[in-house]
């Protein structure tokens, strides 16, 4: 197996709660690796650390502890202009498309502007470059004379991504890329994704808080939970043989396209919210809302393997019946 693209080892970053002095441990020792032109979920409820560690990965959060490798860096140690260069070749897309767009540049300017940035001095190169990024997501081309207003959502994300590739990325982290969609034209640009990541090799970080959607696109999905990953498996085995009681609850949410299954379809559900990361669950974190806690959850439990590339944080992972918790 080739190392891959990016291998995140037990980073932390931390936060200071500005009134009390206290430590927000919103990314509190995850690890996670991204191969080479592969789709990962990165899914958990609102308030779990996804965004926190999606933006330390890209630098636009400082890592307490912790490692980041990328193509075999240490990016937490890259300096100077070969750093900044390295970077671009990681590139974030936002949620929100219509606040990272310029009210006042047409699409083929915000498009001309990202290429400039990335170093195309050429004016014809960079007219030739446009058009190809708008094909790359699928726009047409009489699209560079519009401003990010004339368009749909699903059209303004799209431009995002063309933003992105003007830089020639590797990876994308891709936080929360279509919440801010209409539920009908989501897939859509789900499926974007895997046409770069067929198209140009692209590796993809798709960070959701819905388990459904990282469905359409993700190879292996990692489920995360106040600061920690939870569960990591390949698709196949995370949604079919869930492990963790938590990635189990979150699965029970989602409704089932079979009349017959939805019919069966068993809720798990969780009382109270995610507690907070200034002062997490001793032991497991998820006790204080796990239907299966015991005494021994009070103290921290193994990283359990189930089966090829499929690790749960919990201590009952082994030994409980597939799908039975
Ligand atoms: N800049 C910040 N300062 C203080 N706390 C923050 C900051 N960013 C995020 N947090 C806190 O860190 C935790 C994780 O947030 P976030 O990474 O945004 O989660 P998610 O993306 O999963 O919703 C939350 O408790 C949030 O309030
Ligand atoms: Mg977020």
């Amino acid at each position: 197996m080739p190392e891959p693209i990016l291998r995140v080892t037990d980073l932390k970053t931390h936060f200071r709660d500005s009134r009390t002095g206290a430590d927000i441990r919103a990314c509190d020792g995850v690890s996670l690796d991204l191969n080479a032109g592969e789709i990962v979920g990165l899914v958990g409820e609102s308030g779990c650390g996804k965004s926190t560690l999606g933006r330390t990965i890209v630098g636009l959060e400082r890592a307490r502890s912790g490692s980041i490798r990328f193509k075999g860096q240490d990016l937490l140690a890259l300096r100077g202009k070969t750093g900044a260069a390295t970077r671009r070749e990681i590139q974030y897309i936002f949620q929100d498309p219509l606040s990272s767009l310029s009210p006042r540049q047409t699409v083929g300017e915000a498009l001309d502007e990202a290429l400039i940035i990335n170093g195309e001095g050429n004016r014809a190169a960079r007219q030739a470059r446009v058009l190809e990024l708008l094909a790359a997501v699928s726009l047409p081309a009489q699209l560079v004379h519009r401003y990010a207003r004339e368009m749909s959502g699903g059209q303004r994300q799209r431009v995002c991504i063309a933003r992105a590739l003007a830089a020639d990325p590797k990876v994308l982290v891709c936080d929360e890329p279509v919440s801010s969609l209409d539920v009908s034209i989501r897939a859509q640009v789900m499926n974007l994704f895997l046409k770069l990541r067929d198209d140009l090799g692209m590796a993809c970080l798709l960070i959701a808080h819905d388990l459904a959607i990282v469905r359409l696109a993700a190879q292996r999905v990692y489920v995360m939970y106040l600061g920690k990953i939870m569960e990591e498996g390949q698709s196949a085995d995370l949604y079919g043989q869930p492990a963790h009681p938590y990635t189990q609850a979150l699965l029970s949410a989602v409704p089932l396209t079979n009349p017959d299954d939805e019919q069966a379809r068993r809720r798990i559900l969780l009382s109270g919210d995610v507690p907070s990361p200034m002062n997490p669950p001793s032991g497991c974190r998820f006790r204080t809302r796990c239907p299966a806690a015991r005494a021994v959850c009070e103290t921290a439990p193994p990283m359990v393997q189930r089966g090829a590339g499929h690790v749960a944080l919990c201590h009952f992972a082994a030994d409980a019946p597939l799908g039975a918790l």
